[in-house]
């Protein structure tokens, strides 16, 4: 692949985080004239991605509710305030809708507007993906020539509408790391998809991201042309996919001791093996997910009982369990609360194992708003491969019934902590709790 050189100065100053439109020359350089739309792309020709793409966040990205509502309602707002973070009021739409950035329509108007930057991740955004500035892929730093020409992996059709120029790049996770890479104005890697991956035993297998998120499967790339065994699907399916989510971790639970009797004390382990994603669990939007384990015990007449995880003892392990407490006070920036109080850190049940990585605000309190983050604490996720072993250690009471004792792991996920959908009014589809997987073991309790 060749990356174009530009003075590394210049790349230096305008990538030091998000790009800014004062020094990047690719703002306000284009037209929206100069991208087809992905209604002309999908109606006659590329009808079956089209369609996998419509269903797809890629296509949602400036849309979706939950997106409308942080940007207009805490980036924008925060960024007039605070000129830390006065870039990102251009810079979100550099990701979320490419057009309006290169077009230097920022902020866009809102998505009732049906402006172009509705068209989010478009067809011809990636397809004109040329290469990228630098080394590494981040913040958006794609070199993009809309035209005639359009990069794809293929090469062999020949289409009527446009030229098509073998790009070996789109093949690469490099390439999705353009966007799936993120640093805060901190300088602060607020998301890493990418990073993780590289780091991790895909890589190193040569399974990109287009193996799981494009998987390849017999059909038709466009209507003229023919049909190929290994297609590149366009799913694009991640955290908003019920299907994807499930299965992910498997879990396990065991007792050190299989009879016991009231008053004595049983100690369950629970691996956890990441089975399934190509970085770490979560990814991605890690500072709004939340992922939870939750222990119950059901004795021999119904009555049920939450284990707490025992603490291991490691810095920063408080985030990682669940507790009665606030965070995200920095909301109140935005919204004009002086003196916010915050809200719920976790909104689960207190004492369970929390697998996350909080990001800190600049007054080092917890926070959701990635391009406020000057700090990350403890990485307590789940990585590809990954197992992680956890205790949970009962007492069991003195007047436990006889008979089986059910005790039943479960790992939870949330795409946004409650709380903070509660007050920002987030539609309750961003909340709902999936379940990735369980699993149950038995210890008998004597007379
Ligand atoms: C031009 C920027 C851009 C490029 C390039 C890009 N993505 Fe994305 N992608 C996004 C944005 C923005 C979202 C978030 C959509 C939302 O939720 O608002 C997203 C969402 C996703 C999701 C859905 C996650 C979820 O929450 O459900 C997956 C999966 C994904 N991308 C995979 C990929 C893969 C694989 C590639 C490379 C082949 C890629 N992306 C390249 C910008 C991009
Ligand atoms: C997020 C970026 C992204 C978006 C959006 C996207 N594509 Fe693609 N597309 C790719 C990548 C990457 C490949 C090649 C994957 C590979 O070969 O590993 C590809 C491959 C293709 C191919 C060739 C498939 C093959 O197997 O030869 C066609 C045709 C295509 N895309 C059309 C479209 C159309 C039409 C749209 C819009 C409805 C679209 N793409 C949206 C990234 C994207
Ligand atoms: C081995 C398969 C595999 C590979 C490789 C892989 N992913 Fe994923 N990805 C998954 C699975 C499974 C999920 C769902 C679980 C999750 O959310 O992590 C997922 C989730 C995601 C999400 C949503 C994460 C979240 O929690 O919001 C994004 C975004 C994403 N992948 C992008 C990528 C990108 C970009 C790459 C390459 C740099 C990549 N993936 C490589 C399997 C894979
Ligand atoms: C470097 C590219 C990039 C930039 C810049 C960026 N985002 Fe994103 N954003 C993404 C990607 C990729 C995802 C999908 C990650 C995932 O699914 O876990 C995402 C996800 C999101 C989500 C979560 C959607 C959901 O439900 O999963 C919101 C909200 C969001 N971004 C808002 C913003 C705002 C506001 C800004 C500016 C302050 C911004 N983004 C800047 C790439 C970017």
């Amino acid at each position: 692949m060749k990356i174009k050189v530009i003075s590394t100065i210049f790349i230096s100053v305008f990538l030091l985080s998000f790009a800014s439109d004062s020094l990047d020359p690719r703002y306000a350089s284009f037209k929206y004239k100069d991208f087809e739309t992905p209604q002309y792309c999908g109606t006659s020709c590329h009808i079956d991605f089209y369609q996998q793409w419509k269903q797809s966040m890629m296509s949602q990205a400036y849309v979706h509710h939950w997106d409308e509502i942080e940007y207009f309602e805490l980036a924008v707002p925060h960024a007039d305030l605070d000129p830390k973070v006065a870039e990102v009021k251009t810079g979100c739409n550099g990701c979320h809708a490419p057009m309006a950035y290169l077009a230097g329509n920022t902020p866009p108007p809102k998505p009732e507007a049906n402006d172009r930057a509705n068209e989010a991740v478009a067809c011809d955004i990636c397809h004109s993906i040329e290469g990228f500035e630098g080394d590494i892929p981040f913040n958006f730093n794609y070199i993009i020539k809309p035209g005639k020409t359009k990069f794809s992996t293929r090469g062999a059709g020949n289409s009527p509408n446009h030229n098509i120029k073998v790009n070996d790049l789109l093949k690469t996770g490099d390439f999705c790391g353009i966007c799936h890479n993120e640093k805060s104005p901190f300088g602060i890697w607020v998301k890493s998809t990418h990073l993780e991956w590289k780091e991790g035993p895909y890589y190193k297998q040569g399974v990109h991201c287009q193996d799981c998120h494009m998987p390849k499967g017999k059909s038709r790339t466009a209507e003229l042309g023919k049909v190929y065994d290994d297609s590149r699907q366009h799913l694009f399916h991640g955290a908003h996919d019920e299907g994807k989510i499930k299965g992910t971790i498997e879990l396990r639970i065991h007792p050190d001791i299989r009879e016991l009797e009231p008053g004595e004390r049983v100690k369950f382990t629970i691996a956890l093996y990441n089975a399934k994603t190509g970085h770490k669990f979560p990814s991605g939007s890690v500072e709004d997910r939340i992922v939870w384990m939750h222990v119950e015990a059901t004795d021999s007449k119904g009555n049920k009982y939450h284990l707490p995880v025992d603490k291991k003892g490691f810095e920063g392990e408080e985030y990682t369990i669940s507790s009665d407490v606030l965070a995200y006070q920095d909301m109140g920036i935005a919204k004009g609360i002086p003196n916010f109080k915050g809200v719920q850190r976790d909104d689960v049940p207190i004492g369970d194992r929390i697998f996350r990585m909080p990001y800190f605000d600049p007054q080092g309190r917890m926070t959701i708003q990635q391009w406020n983050t000057a700090k990350l604490g403890v990485d307590y996720r789940i990585g590809p491969k990954e197992t992680k072993i956890e205790h949970c250690t009962f007492n069991l009471p003195d007047n436990l019934p006889p008979g089986k004792l059910k005790v039943t792991a479960v790992l939870n996920y949330q795409k946004l902590v409650k709380s903070v959908a509660n007050f920002l009014n987030v539609p309750k589809d961003e909340t709902e709790i999936v379940k990735v997987n369980e699993h149950s073991t038995e210890i008998i309790i004597l007379q």
